[in-house]
Order: C-alpha cells, then structure tokens, then sequence
C-alpha cells in the first residue's frame, strides 16, 4: 500500500538511500532538506517532493510532517541532537504521524563518554515517551568508513582501533531495515535493533579484504589516540565529533562495537553486503591515484 513517507537527512548516506528505495516502491516521499542544491534536485528528479527547512526550526518541521504517516529521522553527529530530536517529536504528535524510525548508534548508552553517544540515548528514551510508535536503530559503524579511511590514496588505514571488531554495515542495508519498518511499522513498535554487517572482522582482517577486492595493497596501521585526534582536526572535523569519535574509539577497543544480527535479512529482506561486496558495489570511490 502507497504511503506517505517523510526522509529527514534525506541528502546524507542512509536517508538518501532510504529516500531511492522508497521511491522505487511507489511511496509518496517528502524529503526535509536545508536547502535546494544538486543533492536535493537528484532527489526530485526520482519523484520525491521536497520540503526546504531545518530540524531545528519546529515550525518548518510541523509544516514537513503534515499528511505524513510515518518518518525517518537521522541527525548528524553535531550539536543540537535534543533540539532536533525534540522537535520531531513534537512535530510528529501534533500531526498524527503513526510512526518513526530514529537513527541511534550501537554506542548509546546513559553512562556513554562520548557526549553524542549519550545524547543518542537521552534522544531514544524522550521519543519512546511520546504517543508514537518509534523504533530505533543501533548500527556498528558505517561501511562507509572504510572510503572515508582511505580517502587519503595511501592505501594505509591509520586508526586507534587496536585488535577490536566489528561487521561493517552498508549505508543501502540500513535503508532496506528502515524502508521496512516505515512500510509496515506496528510489529517494530518500542523495538531497538542493534544492526551489523554480515561479518566480524578486526581492521587487519579488513585491509586484507579491501586489498584483495582492490588488488593493491591496504595496511592497517592502528595508532594511538592523540593521532587519531591529529588527523580528525587536520580534516576540520568539529570538536563535538573529535570528542565522540575518541570516546568511541575506546569503546571499540573494549568490543561495543562488535557482534552480529541477521536483521538486516529478517526484517529488509536480503542479505547484508560484506566488505568485498561493498567494495566491489563502490568501487569507483575507492579509484585514487597511488601515494
Ligand atoms: N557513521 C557511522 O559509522 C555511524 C554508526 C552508527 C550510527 N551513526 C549515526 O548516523 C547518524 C548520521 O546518519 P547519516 O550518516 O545517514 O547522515 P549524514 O550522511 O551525516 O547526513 C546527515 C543529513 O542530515 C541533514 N541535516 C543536517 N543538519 C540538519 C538540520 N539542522 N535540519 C535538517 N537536516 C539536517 C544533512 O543535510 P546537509 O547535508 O544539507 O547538511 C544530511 O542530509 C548519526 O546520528 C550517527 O550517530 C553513524
């Protein structure tokens, strides 16, 4: 059944990738974006209706929620995660949205020392108190990392993430998960699923794959955390995220970050990508000259 659908952070990774598969499914979808730019044109161009306006201003959120069903709500790691996330609430009961899906991270917890992490959590428990059906995500770390990490072309993936695992989700199976769950949300009601890719590996372990997907050689050089803390600033990241991304870094070491689900399958449908088939389904990302 056709249904109204609202994608915030519709031109980020998995918003935008929920976004195309609801589209391809004969959904009406409405895009929240901040502004009209090539990103949100794409979008248009698939049939979404776009609605400019900001997760911040509760007004241009009341008026992208009405004739809504259900939503998708992801927040960058930034400040103003309560705003935002108290403003979709608010939004969402004012104009009878049944249900919503709200991007969270394995890390949330209520003693969590990454702040973002922390936020996440408050952020879950405040929409669990609203009279709408919410389900939350919990996802290891983006698949997505494994481009950013190599995005300096010298094959050497330098993180502080010492011998601890994880299974790297692709940003396309999180949107089959949320696709589902905003197409028939009642039986995912009050649910919290942890989400992973299909297998654990440690990043030595991943620079073998990605070199072997590649054919050219990757390294994983695990580094302390002052370096890391070096390299995110050398990029400009912001210091909300510098301080979530050391936090986390070290709950990756101690095995947060680890473990395996097969909801990817039982509740979107297919069978998560593994590193070397997102590799092989990104590769043009992975196309660097050679350092
Ligand atoms: N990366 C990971 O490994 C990982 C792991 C687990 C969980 N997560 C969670 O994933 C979430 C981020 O999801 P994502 O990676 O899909 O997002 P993303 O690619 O970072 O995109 C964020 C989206 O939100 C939009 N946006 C930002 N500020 C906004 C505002 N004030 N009002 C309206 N829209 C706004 C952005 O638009 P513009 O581009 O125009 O700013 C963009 O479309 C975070 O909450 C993080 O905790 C990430």
């Amino acid at each position: 059944m056709e249904r109204n659908l609202l994608v915030i952070g519709a031109t980020g990774k998995t918003g935008g990738h929920t976004a195309e598969l609801l589209l391809q499914r004969g959904h009406h979808v409405r895009a929240l974006v901040r502004r009209v730019d090539e990103r949100s044109e794409r979008l248009v161009g698939l049939g979404a209706q776009i609605v400019e306006g900001d997760v911040l201003d509760l007004n241009s959120l009341a008026e992208a929620t009405k004739g809504i069903d259900a939503l998708y709500f992801t927040y960058p790691i930034l400040p103003g995660l309560m705003d935002a996330t108290a403003n979709v609430a608010l939004a969402a009961e004012e104009n009878g949205v049944q249900a919503i899906v709200d991007m969270s991270q394995i890390s949330a917890r209520r003693e969590s020392a990454s702040n973002a992490a922390r936020q996440h959590w408050v952020a879950e428990r405040v929409l669990d108190r609203f009279p709408v059906a919410v389900t939350h995500i919990r996802p290891t770390f983006f698949a997505q990392w494994l481009i950013d990490t190599w995005s300096d072309g010298t094959g050497e993936l330098r993180l502080p993430f010492a011998d601890g695992r994880h299974a790297p989700i692709a940003e396309s199976d999180q949107a089959r998960v949320i696709a589902a769950i905003l197409e028939d949300p009642a039986p995912h009601a009050g649910q919290i699923y942890p989400l992973y890719g299909p297998v654990e590996l440690n990043h030595y372990e991943i620079a073998e794959k990605m070199s072997r997907a590649l054919d050219r050689e990757v390294t994983y050089v695990p580094i302390e955390l002052d370096e890391f803390a070096a390299i995110l600033r050398g990029r400009g990241a912001p210091d909300h995220l510098v301080q979530h991304l050391l936090a986390v870094a070290v709950d990756y070491r101690n095995g947060v970050f680890a473990g395996t689900t097969n909801l990817v399958k039982t509740i979107g449908g297919s069978e998560p990508l593994d590193v070397e088939g997102f590799v092989a389904q990104n590769r043009a990302a992975f196309d660097l000259p050679t350092a």
